[in-house]
């Protein structure tokens, strides 16, 4: 381990491959060995710490974030993703617990896409859809990693390089993701990327959040506000049909405080055919910038999440899809339903709709894209 910006009243100690830390009123970075892919890289775990004990853990595996603890009302500390105590379970199969989503974060319909007249053909790695950047995706790539500290609080730099044509994707992509702890109890995460060829982006990060705290039930409890009017009703293998649909008078209406469990059996076809909430919300905006995307807050203990962000759209998912055949972080069977995800995102399978918001990217732009969690805490209501 090295401690990358040692503060003066933040006092760390390292015992057997653990951090033991003496919490000061500064923050710090401390870098400590997280081990080997099956490729033989070594891969390192970067734990990000606010003035409040807020913590952050991000490994360059992936750009995966491992653990996230943050305060609830009573400014107790809970890790509230869920994933995996070290690397050989992220090594492993896993939905894409804590990972940088990229080339194009969720489905692109047939694994193919037409751009100035060229088809490019993507790995189906999803029925016939791609799905998440494809098979060797982004959550796979051992990142370069440079940890920093000043005074817009800790932050941790991640960089890679996507080859001409990788998963099928036209163009030499250079990617920067920076990930920022702020004292403002916030995470922001910033993607940059640059091609030399027209391609497609569409970059987002698929932590699971459990507000309760990872490995403690299901989030049927935890109350979602998503700042949307509209959503995108989707086919059978989750492609949107291409409309904007009213979320009025559906279980998709959040825009006032539900619990995700109120709805989320109710029957109606599109919650069918997401097996729960597995849909792309379309923000309500006025202007560029960051807007709010959605809150979730857990009553019981009056935790918090704000996500604002730049993009167009934010995937709600509900986990519909664990199953409890993943054993997570202190062999927690995680099952369905007991994290939810909010991506976000320009639409899916935007390469194939011209009618959506355009994911693409050509030389001489950049792409920029910045979501900040705020980690927030309200009355408790029992
Ligand atoms: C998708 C789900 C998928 C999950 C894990 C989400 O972004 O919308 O359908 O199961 O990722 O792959």
């Amino acid at each position: 381990m090295r401690v990358l910006a040692f503060i003066p009243l933040v006092a760390v100690l390292m015992t057997a491959g653990c951090v033991k830390k003496i919490q000061g009123v500064k923050g710090s970075v401390n870098k400590q060995e997280f081990g080997k892919t099956a490729r033989g890289e070594a891969v390192d775990l970067y734990i990000l710490t606010n003035k409040n004990g807020v913590e952050a853990a991000i490994t360059n595996y992936g750009g995966i974030v491992v653990r996230l603890k943050t305060a609830d009302a009573r400014g107790r500390l809970a890790d509230i993703t869920l994933g995996f105590d070290t690397l050989q379970g992220y090594l492993g199969s896993h939905p894409y617990f804590g990972a940088i989503i990229g080339r194009y974060g969720n489905r692109i319909g047939k694994a193919k896409f037409t751009l100035d007249g060229h088809e490019y053909k993507l790995a189906a790695n999803n029925g016939e859809n791609s799905l998440h950047g494809g098979i060797y995706g982004f959550d796979k790539k051992v990142w370069a990693a440079v940890a920093e500290s000043d005074e817009q609080g800790q932050r941790l730099t991640l960089t890679t390089q996507s080859a001409d044509g990788e998963e099928g994707y036209p163009g030499k992509l250079d990617v920067t993701v920076v990930y920022t702890l702020t004292d403002d109890d916030e995470l922001r995460i910033d993607y940059r990327a640059t091609t030399d060829k027209p391609t497609v982006i569409n970059l987002t990060n698929h932590t699971y959040f459990n507000l309760a705290g990872q490995g403690s039930g299901d989030v049927l409890d935890t109350e979602m506000t998503i700042a949307a009017d509209r959503f995108t009703p989707v086919d059978a293998g989750l492609i949107p049909t291409g409309e904007l649909r009213s979320v009025e008078g559906t279980p998709f209406d959040f825009r006032k405080p539900s619990t995700i469990g109120a709805r989320i059996e109710d029957g109606s076809e599109q919650i069918q055919l997401g097996l729960g909430y597995d849909h792309n919300y379309v923000i309500n905006r006025t202007a560029p910038g960051l807007a709010l995307a959605a809150r979730a807050v857990y009553p019981k203990n009056g935790r918090a999440l704000e996500v604002w962000t730049t993009e167009p759209g934010v995937q709600f998912y509900t986990g519909n899809f664990l199953d409890g055949k993943v054993l997570g972080k202190n062999l927690n069977a995680y099952q369905r339903r007991s994290g939810f995800c909010l991506e976000t995102q320009h639409f899916p399978d935007s390469p194939n709709r011209p009618d959506f918001p355009s994911t693409t990217l050509r030389p001489g732009a950049e792409y920029r894209s910045t979501t900040v969690w705020k980690f927030r805490s309200e009355a408790i209501r029992k």
